[in-house]
């Protein structure tokens, strides 16, 4: 069930250059349901007032309080970071339907370029609580000063985070992709490939490498899209994807798919 409840900012802080965390609290009204790792809400600012919603997927969730990380890029990015501190924003959520994490998986690997890895932070948080098992994270990001993430995944969630940057300002001069491929064919060899499931979010080049090389090498992946939305509710068709049984809604039937069902859009 989908709550619209209106939340505030209880802190807005700068991460990296253009990349911003919102940690928001519910100000009245009906608590939404518990948020599962994978779902998104929709956020309406309301100064500058927005038309539409946009989605965010959700980075830190509590009871009455959620975080999002995001990247400036449009009129609603715009006004989330640098809008009135006071503003009421109208949150719509938890949308989306929770990702299938895998009982029975050893190893997690998580694939994030720039804002994907905003969409990996709670997922990651759930394999935390699971016993005997290891989360390593292949980060990319354009440049050395959008770097974010460190302090949330390596320090808070002891998860294991390369970097790669596309101009070898910090880290691996490469991409998240690079850094994959080297975690699976790398000297040290990885256990059994049915002991493990990835999970990628971030630009469509990227997933389609992440996805094919699972296929490949019949490594269970799951993929994040983060398609343009209109609704986020079902309601509007505006984010059909063609997978391999049917046409799916990227808000209702998604945001995470099985690689196998979405390879060939993320291909096109
Ligand atoms: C399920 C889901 C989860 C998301 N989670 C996050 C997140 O955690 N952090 C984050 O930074 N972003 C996330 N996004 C993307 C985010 O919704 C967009 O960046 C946001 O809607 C932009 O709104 P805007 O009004 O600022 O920009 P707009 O004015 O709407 O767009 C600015 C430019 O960005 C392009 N654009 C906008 N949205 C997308 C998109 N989804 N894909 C490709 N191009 C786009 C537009 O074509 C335009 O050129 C997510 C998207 C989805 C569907
Ligand atoms: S965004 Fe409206 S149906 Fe998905």
């Amino acid at each position: 069930m989908k709550v619209v409840s209106p939340f505030r900012i209880g802190e807005r802080r700068q991460l990296a250059r253009g990349i911003f965390q919102l940690d928001l609290v519910l100000e009245c009204g009906k608590v939404p349901p518990p948020a599962r790792p994978g779902q998104f809400v929709m956020i309406a600012p309301t100064f500058p007032k927005s038309v539409l919603p946009r989605p965010f997927s959700i980075y830190r969730a509590g009871h009455e309080s959620l975080s999002v990380v995001f990247k400036v890029v449009g009129d609603n990015t715009r006004a989330l970071a640098f809008g009135d501190i006071a503003q009421q924003l109208i949150i719509t959520g938890p949308c989306g339907k929770p990702a299938a994490v895998r009982d029975d998986a050893k190893l997690f690997i998580l694939v994030g370029g720039g804002c994907g890895l905003a969409s990996l932070r709670f997922l990651a948080q759930e394999m935390r609580l699971r016993d005997k098992v290891e989360i390593m994270l292949a980060a990319g990001f354009p440049t050395a000063d959008e770097v974010f993430g460190e302090a949330d995944f390596e320090s808070d969630l002891c998860i294991s985070m390369d970097i790669a940057t596309d101009d070898g300002s910090r880290g691996t001069k490469g991409t998240a992709f690079d850094l994959f491929r080297n975690i699976i064919f790398g000297e040290e060899g990885l256990p059994d490939y049915a002991d493990i499931q990835v999970f990628t979010c971030g630009p469509k080049p990227m997933m389609k490498a992440v996805a094919q090389l699972c296929l490949a090498e019949g490594i269970p992946c799951s993929v994040i899209l983060e398609e343009m939305m209109a609704c986020g509710l079902g309601a509007c068709k505006g984010c059909a994807v063609q997978t391999a049984s049917g046409i799916k809604h990227v808000c209702k039937d998604g945001p995470v798919f099985d690689a196998r069902e979405v390879t060939e859009y993320v291909a096109s």
